[in-house]
């Protein structure tokens, strides 16, 4: 049996449609831009609840992301330290490219292309003055090194066993800045976490953080950020019971940024 790690979160980050000034660099192939464009009008129209992925089957989906991703010690939301906001609203992004293949390389860019289609962020390649930046690679599990810009390379590992978009999108997130969305100090007033099924090593994973900032924004059981329901069971048991039921198949499916994803990216980054 697979071990339930669970990676959501943490670095990704690739891409790099744009330079600062909006316009765009000639780095990524027209047809791959285009392709990304067609999947982000989809994503437009998303909100949580029209998702089609929320009406996929719990097990399979979040089987999935569970094998693939692996919490840090690190706690997410927003980070509240203003230090680990990128500079200018710029994340240089280094892919090592003999590591992913074309199809790889597409959903990272697609996943950055997201992001910044709905946020003031941008991704560029980076250029060697760049100090600070995010490296995507394939290292042992799917995980971000930090949250939010730390100093010098930080890594988004993402090996072939979580890679796709969802992951892609999340471990992006943590890169930005955000805590997983059940670490919200608020949390049990929305979620119970059953602390009995959850693997002893894992359990730092489900604890608050008072470092959280959430600008007032609501518990968000659609965000990309959200563990499933069995994140970290030792039994297959569940590990995080929705107090409305009706979201319980929910958590941790989203394939897309949730529309209040969306919201806390913009105003830790001063969109508007
Ligand atoms: C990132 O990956 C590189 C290359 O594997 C490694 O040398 C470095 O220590 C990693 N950085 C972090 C912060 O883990």
């Amino acid at each position: 049996m697979m071990r339930n790690i669970v990676c959501f979160a943490v670095v990704l980050v690739v891409a790099d449609l744009y330079l600062t000034s909006g316009r765009f660099v000639n780095y990524v192939p027209n047809d791959r831009l285009e392709d990304a464009k067609d999947k982000v009008s989809v994503g437009d129209e998303l909100t949580a609840l029209e998702d089609e992925s929320l009406d996929s089957g719990v097990t399979k989906n979040s089987r999935n992301l569970l094998n693939h991703l692996i919490p840090t010690r690190e706690k997410r939301k927003a980070v509240k330290d203003s230090s680990r906001r990128w500079t200018n609203n710029e994340i240089p992004f280094e892919i090592d490219y003999f590591q992913f293949n074309k199809d790889e390389v597409q959903i990272i860019y697609d996943a950055m292309y997201i992001w910044q289609h709905h946020t003031c962020l941008r991704f560029r390649p980076r250029e060697t003055h760049d100090r600070n930046f995010v490296k995507f690679m394939k290292g042992e599990f799917c995980y971000s090194t930090t949250h939010g810009m730390n100093g010098g390379q930080q890594n988004i590992s993402l090996p072939q066993v979580c890679f796709n978009r969802q992951s892609t999108l999340h471990e992006i997130g943590h890169a930005i800045g955000f805590y997983h969305e059940h670490k919200r100090p608020d949390r049990d007033q929305y979620i119970t976490v059953h602390e009995e099924n959850i693997e002893d090593k894992f359990k730092y994973a489900f604890e608050k953080s008072n470092e959280i900032e959430t600008y007032g924004l609501p518990y968000d059981y659609t965000s990309i950020m959200h563990y499933p329901w069995n994140a970290f069971s030792k039994n297959n048991e569940i590990t995080i019971q929705t107090k409305d039921p009706s979201f319980q198949n929910i958590i941790g499916q989203t394939q897309d940024l949730s529309y209040y994803d969306i919201q806390l990216a913009n105003l830790m980054y001063n969109c508007r």
